[in-house]
């Protein structure tokens, strides 16, 4: 008598009968492209620590969303690249900053596509943290509250620039509430805020703080965004995001954290990203461009392990390779 985990093998022999029995499937639909906005005109400028990802000007970043809208690909998430820096993170929040410019371009150009807003003040002050701080002699100090009034702001005056869903990345505490009444103060109760909610202190950003020009010039992220080994507080941390009011919330980085993106589904019924950040991009393409391992098999493999973990969306550098290998 043959055992039946012969049949089963048999099952997975052709790739019609693989795909009949494959218990997740990946779509363009549910991939977020970032883009990284830059002042000029025609500029596409390569990132080196990011092969194949560049800071676009306004003019450039349409292109790019017309293709990007081709492929089925299910929104994209702007990054801004601000002319000056200052102490107050003033291009984060001004009504002709670099994001609300080209927010506004992209509607114009390719309506359907949903915009996605990264709220952040890192990229647009000159010390390059997340929020407001105070130094006193070497140390410093990250001010929570006062933090506050500034996301908000930008959070308004991205959506008033047509972003469809704001996406808090800053990991003050208290932000989602914060957004959720200025969208609501100013007309906007039904743009959807997409929380950072579960955001690590990770090694993984590092390509991205050249992409974005955001590097903290002193200290590091510790203070406000997650350690590394606390799952338990992460979902703390979700749990607090959807009682301010999240709709959507994410994990990231991804890959080394499947285990918080598997809780996070089992516990909350609300719409689950995750972040494959640029570190885990630049590590495939590097191995690639080596030689040592197979650029679309691992890329396809990563994507599909988020997935299955049980992340619906998914925010990656990969989404428009992906999108043309999906078909
Ligand atoms: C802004 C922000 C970061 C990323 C997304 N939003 C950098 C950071 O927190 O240092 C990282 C994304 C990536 O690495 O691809 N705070």
């Amino acid at each position: 008598m043959a055992f039946p985990i012969t049949r089963m093998r048999r099952l997975r022999r052709t790739e019609s009968l693989r795909s009949l029995v494959r218990e997740t499937r990946l779509s363009p639909a549910g991939f977020i492209y970032p883009l990284f906005i830059c002042p000029g005109e025609g500029i596409r400028k390569p990132i080196g620590s990011m092969p194949g990802v560049f800071n676009l000007s306004v003019d450039e970043a349409v292109k790019e969303c017309c293709e990007v809208a081709a492929l089925g690909i299910g929104g994209i998430i702007l990054f801004g690249l601000p002319e000056a820096k200052d102490e107050a993170a003033t291009g984060a929040w001004a009504d002709d900053g670099i994001v609300q410019r080209a927010a506004r371009a992209i509607k114009l150009a390719v309506p359907n596509l949903l915009i996605m807003g990264d709220v952040c003040l890192c990229e647009y002050m000159s010390h390059g943290h997340c929020g407001i701080i105070v130094k006193s002699g070497d140390d410093y100090e990250i001010q929570n509250d006062p933090s506050l009034a500034i996301l908000a702001k930008t959070a308004v005056s991205q959506a008033r620039a047509g972003i469809d869903i704001i996406a808090p990345s800053d990991m003050m505490d208290g932000r989602v509430a914060a957004i959720r009444a200025a969208l609501d103060g100013s007309g906007f109760s039904d743009t959807p805020i997409l929380s950072y909610a579960a955001k690590f202190a990770s090694g993984f950003y590092g390509p991205f703080r050249e992409a974005a020009d955001s590097a903290p010039a002193f200290g590091d992220r510790r203070s406000y965004q997650m350690d590394p080994p606390n799952l338990r507080e992460a979902m703390r941390e979700i749990e607090l995001d959807l009682a301010e009011g999240a709709d959507m919330i994410m994990v990231k980085p991804a890959l080394a954290y499947l285990d918080v993106i598997a809780e996070a589904r089992r516990r909350f019924d609300v719409p689950l990203s995750a972040y494959q950040v640029s570190g885990e991009y630049a590590m495939i393409q590097a191995a690639a461009q080596n030689g040592w391992i197979d650029r679309e098999r691992v890329m396809m493999e990563s994507l599909i392990a988020i997935q299955r973990a049980g992340a619906s969306i998914i925010l990656t550098y990969f989404a428009k390779d992906a999108a043309r290998l999906l078909g």
